[in-house]
């Protein structure tokens, strides 16, 4: 079985934020956030939701494929910040597109979110339970940040990305003419993991529990990160993770054409080029316009890249997730 991305898309918020704009509310500057992070302006909702946003990022994803709504099977978003406890983001995704044979969830896997999506959407389609898969990243960032914290707040951007991912028998016969467009091999390996010890190192509690009935009702929070311990676990877990996917798909850093990495900040992007040794041209870059759009940030990338046509058949290319959780997951993909 070969499972393959057909199509991607994707949607930002139409408010664009720069940096001059944050210090302008905020003790701030573009010289401070620009280097240290490198990011220089993000994308923020004002009207625009997390489902809507997931489902304009399918919707063109869809379209990008070649496929029909009624013809997805399953969708699975990657997002901690859905409008909603319930329905999921996903089941309002499939509700919006009309995609009715389609099974839909969410996944809570904070910056690896999408990764996580795409592995879990390959276990489905690898045991030919399902044969189309609307996998998404999706966030609205900006409502869960203190906006009294210059140190969290000024990193995060809003935003989806979405990719179909389609099963073929290998061999086999071909499902439409754009897929046969394909000599393309799918998905070669991933590996993942979680460290759920070390989990508090970037948090956020749920809603005020006002039970009146318990003695320790908790207050909810925004999001906190201890920065320099989520980047110290950035740059020592990436590189190994990569190297272990890499090995696991019997390919050599030399042969992958980018790195298409999780976008939270260049310093991490350069280090991980460094620790493996690989041209830091071949790490594609959105956080300067996006910021860190947690599990938005590589199908994001990811699509921008394909619709302006840097990726071609055969290239093999790595994708890589880590954050909250704390968790972390890579690919390699043929595209
Ligand atoms: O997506 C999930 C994964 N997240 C990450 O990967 C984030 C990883 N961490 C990081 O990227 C970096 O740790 C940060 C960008 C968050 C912070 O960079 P840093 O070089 O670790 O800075 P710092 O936290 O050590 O702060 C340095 C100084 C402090 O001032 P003092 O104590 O040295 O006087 C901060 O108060 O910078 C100050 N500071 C700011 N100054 C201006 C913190 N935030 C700001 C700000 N503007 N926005």
């Amino acid at each position: 079985m070969i499972a393959r991305i057909i199509g991607t898309g994707s949607c930002l918020p139409e408010s664009i934020v720069t940096n001059d704009d944050l210090a302008g509310i905020m003790d701030t500057s573009d010289e401070w956030i620009a280097s240290r992070t490198g990011i220089r302006k993000r994308h923020l909702a004002k009207d625009e939701t997390t489902a809507f946003m997931a489902s304009e990022a399918a919707r063109k994803a869809l379209e990008n494929a070649g496929i029909e709504a009624d013809k997805v099977d399953m969708i699975i978003v990657g997002t901690i910040t859905g409008d909603y406890i319930t329905p999921s983001t996903a089941c309002q995704v499939q509700g919006r597109l009309g995609a009715v044979n389609a099974v839909a969830f969410d996944i809570n896997a904070a910056c690896s979110g999408f990764m996580y999506a795409f592995h879990t959407a390959y276990a489905y389609l690898q045991t030919g339970i399902y044969k189309t898969v609307l996998v998404l990243g999706a966030e609205t960032l900006s409502k869960i940040m203190d906006w009294t914290d210059r140190s969290t707040c000024v990193l995060f951007g809003d935003g989806a990305g979405a990719a179909v991912v389609q099963a073929f028998e290998e061999g086999g016969q071909q499902a439409s003419e754009k897929e046969m467009m394909g000599e393309r091999n799918g998905l070669l390996a991933f590996e993942q993991g979680s460290d759920g010890a070390r989990g508090m190192v970037l948090n956020c509690r749920g809603r005020l529990n006002h039970n009146p009935l318990t003695t320790n009702p908790f207050a909810p929070s925004y999001v906190s990160m201890d920065g320099q311990e989520v980047y110290k676990f950035a740059v020592s877990t990436v590189p190994v993770s990569i190297r272990r996917v890499l090995g696991k798909a019997g390919v050599e850093v030399g042969d992958i054409k980018f790195f298409i990495l999780h976008q939270a900040n260049l310093r991490i992007i350069q280090s991980v080029a460094k620790r493996l040794k690989a041209d830091v041209d071949k790490f594609p870059v959105s956080l300067d316009h996006c910021g860190n759009i947690s599990a938005a940030s590589v199908p994001v990338l990811l699509d921008e890249m394909n619709r302006k046509g840097m990726l071609n058949r055969g290239d093999k290319i790595v994708m890589s997730g880590f954050g909250g959780g704390l968790t972390w997951a890579s690919a390699v993909i043929e595209w």
